[in-house]
């Protein structure tokens, strides 16, 4: 059973009823210990990378007074198709959407739709809401460096009374972002698509600027002269760009209060030191935004470039008026790409050094238990061998897990009340009282 609304390309992918699924499913899959094509387990070390940018980021938008909201995963097909629009390519092609009895759903393809969903059903309350999400989001695309079918985002919303002065706001919050998270080179570029009511003019002023040349667009782009023709201002096929280039700007087409609010967006930019470059061919490829829009790319990340998209929109999602915001979400995958190794290296640095405690024998395994315990207790990082293998093999592991110390428990240590303690970044070894003072003391 498809879904209608979706897009005609997307009817290909496998979207079955409910009940039929189940069984289809027994006949059909191999059960395979790796994740689905596009899609990743993200375990340690490189789960630290992600906990350390998630911690500083929630710091960095803490001091701009933003809170967090999450949203669920799963969420009425509607919610997609009423707001991207309906040509858009994550409608037509890339949503993950199934049918569970007479509903329609899909896996978030993007978080700002969900959002709004949540913050049009507030009322009057939620007219003041700044706030941002982080989680997987999902779009059925043909995965290669950068471009994956599950993957994550750090998106911030903010739900306050139009002004190019949030704008700039957000654009210089995303700024610091960056800047704390260590990553330099990137670039933010910068265009404006106009109010709601210039859009029709824009649209027409295009299409007909590009009328005369229909025939040597690419494919693609024929197909987005009526369905969507600001798409071909972003399309990267030489010959497409070629024209592009000789076209008016979209911002011949917009109002005098368009172009001042652009302008002020520009001009608080600069006065915050926040380095950007007007890209007049930037556009977006969803159909919610207005006004300024931008998106955050870097050379160091190859083919797919953007670290990050963003831009004021207006939204209807059945609540009593559009909600009107201004946001961004940026890729987390593509952000830790863009880490340098060393950077990368301090941030899965731990900070408390690791101790591990070597027992010989039944009897000393029992004593280190509970020496584990009282270490824990006081937050020491603690880990000890419990399946009672050589002291050689015990040793080798902690050297595996860069232990600091080492403290060693055998039947003589057991018998003398006493522990064998190893610095090893010094490789030096002394015995003293196996008593939790003693040792906290010692490791200081
Ligand atoms: P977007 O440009 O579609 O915008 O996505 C934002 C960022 O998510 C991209 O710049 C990229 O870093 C990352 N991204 C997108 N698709 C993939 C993928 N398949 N694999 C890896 N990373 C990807 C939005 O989603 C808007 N909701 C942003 C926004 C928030 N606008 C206003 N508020």
């Amino acid at each position: 059973m498809f879904i209608k609304g979706v897009g005609r390309s997307f009817l290909g992918q496998l979207f079955l009823t409910a009940r039929s699924a189940i069984p289809m499913v027994r006949r059909m899959s191999k059960l395979s210990p790796k994740p689905l094509k596009g899609m990743s387990d993200i375990s340690s070390p490189e789960v630290e990378i992600w906990q350390a940018l998630e911690y500083s980021a929630r710091s960095v938008l803490d001091t701009y007074t933003y809170t967090e909201v999450r949203t669920p995963i799963l969420e009425p097909v509607a919610v997609y198709t009423h707001s991207l629009g309906d040509t858009t390519d994550i409608v037509q092609k890339q949503m993950y959407a199934f049918e569970r009895g007479s509903e329609q759903l899909c896996l978030r393809p993007e978080g700002t739709a969900g959002v709004i969903r949540y913050v049009s059903g507030l009322g009057p309350d939620g007219g003041d809401a700044r706030l941002y999400y982080m989680g997987p989001m999902f779009r059925s695309e043909r995965p290669q460096a950068g471009r994956r079918r599950q993957f994550h985002q750090l998106g911030v919303e903010a739900i306050v009374e139009p002004s190019p002065f949030l704008d700039a706001e957000v654009v210089a919050m995303q700024a610091a972002l960056f800047s704390a998270w260590g990553i330099d080179g990137v670039e933010f570029q910068l265009n404006t698509r106009g109010s709601v009511e210039d859009f029709p003019r824009v649209v027409a002023g295009i299409r007909s600027a590009l009328e005369t040349h229909r025939g040597d667009l690419c494919e693609d782009c024929q197909r987005r002269m009526d369905q969507n023709v600001l798409r071909v201002l972003d399309c990267k096929v030489p010959i497409c760009k070629g024209i592009v280039d000789r076209l008016p700007k979209i911002t011949n087409f917009m109002s005098d209060e368009s172009l001042d609010y652009f302008r002020t967006v520009c001009e608080q930019l600069d006065s915050l030191g926040v380095t950007y470059r007007v890209n007049p061919l930037l556009v977006r490829g969803l159909d919610y935004y207005q006004h300024t829009i931008w998106e955050v790319t870097s050379s160091a990340i190859g083919a797919q470039d953007a670290l990050s998209g963003g831009g004021r929109y207006v939204m209807d999602m059945g609540g009593k008026k559009p909600v009107e915001g201004v946001g961004f979400g940026i890729g987390m995958e593509r952000v830790i790409m863009a880490l340098s190794d060393e950077r990368k290296a301090s941030l899965t640095r731990k900070d408390k050094p690791l101790i591990c405690l070597v027992s010989i024998g039944d009897e000393a395994l029992q004593a280190n238990m509970q020496l584990a315990a009282g270490l824990r207790d006081s937050g020491c990082r603690v880990s000890m061998d419990l399946s009672g293998r050589s002291m050689k093999s015990q040793m080798k592991r902690a050297g595996k897990m860069d232990a600091a110390w080492v403290a060693i428990c055998g039947d003589s240590e057991l018998a003398a009340g006493v522990v064998q303690l190893k610095n090893m970044a010094a490789s030096e070894q002394s015995e003293m009282p196996a008593t939790l003072d003693t040792l906290l003391a010692a490791i200081g």
